[in-house]
């Protein structure tokens, strides 16, 4: 049977932590679903069809499918045939936010199980979050993201300079 894994996660916008995560899911699954996980009532800095857009431009494996959903990330999975949800885990800080996750979402299906893996050392300090602060106030976040990402981050803030 295949083994398939879906990685969730907001995506806004992919980072080299994420494609490290996929790079390394992908020699422990047969296929993996990139899932952008939206919520509608959130702020985000990328569309999620730019986000999908953005992963599919970086990340293209014929093992990797990209997709996108607001609902509840279980039913997702095992609409999907899936089991297993990927996650990475960076320094501890992760820590308490991702066990929560992971309890919770097996507390609703307990057929799911949630695989950790360790964020690769280069990435333990990056975040999506902190990628577009840093780029918001004109600071270089080249090597912290693929290129493509790089100059659509550099696009936007120098927009909002004008
Ligand atoms: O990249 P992120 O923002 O850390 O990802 C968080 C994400 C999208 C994986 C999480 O918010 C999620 O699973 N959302 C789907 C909605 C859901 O199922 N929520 C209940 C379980 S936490």
């Amino acid at each position: 049977m295949k083994k398939i894994a879906v990685y969730p996660g907001s995506f806004d916008p992919i980072t080299y932590g994420h494609v490290d995560i996929i790079t390394r899911g992908l020699r422990m699954f047969d296929e993996l679903i990139i899932l952008v996980a939206y919520n509608p009532n959130k702020a985000s800095l990328f569309s999620v069809q730019e986000r999908m857009d953005l992963v599919r431009a970086v990340i293209r494996d014929e093992h990797v499918r990209v997709d996108c959903s607001s609902g509840l990330l279980v039913d997702y999975v095992k609409n999907m045939g899936a089991n297993v949800i990927l996650r990475g885990l960076r320094a501890v800080s992760d820590f308490e936010y991702e066990f929560q996750m992971a309890l919770i979402n097996r507390r609703l299906n307990r057929d799911i199980e949630t695989v950790f893996l360790m964020t690769g050392y280069q990435w333990f300090y990056t975040s999506s979050n902190l990628i577009k602060e840093a780029a918001s106030l004109g600071g270089s976040v080249k090597g912290l993201v693929p290129d493509i990402v790089n100059d659509r981050l550099e696009q936007i803030f120098a927009k909002a300079k004008e």
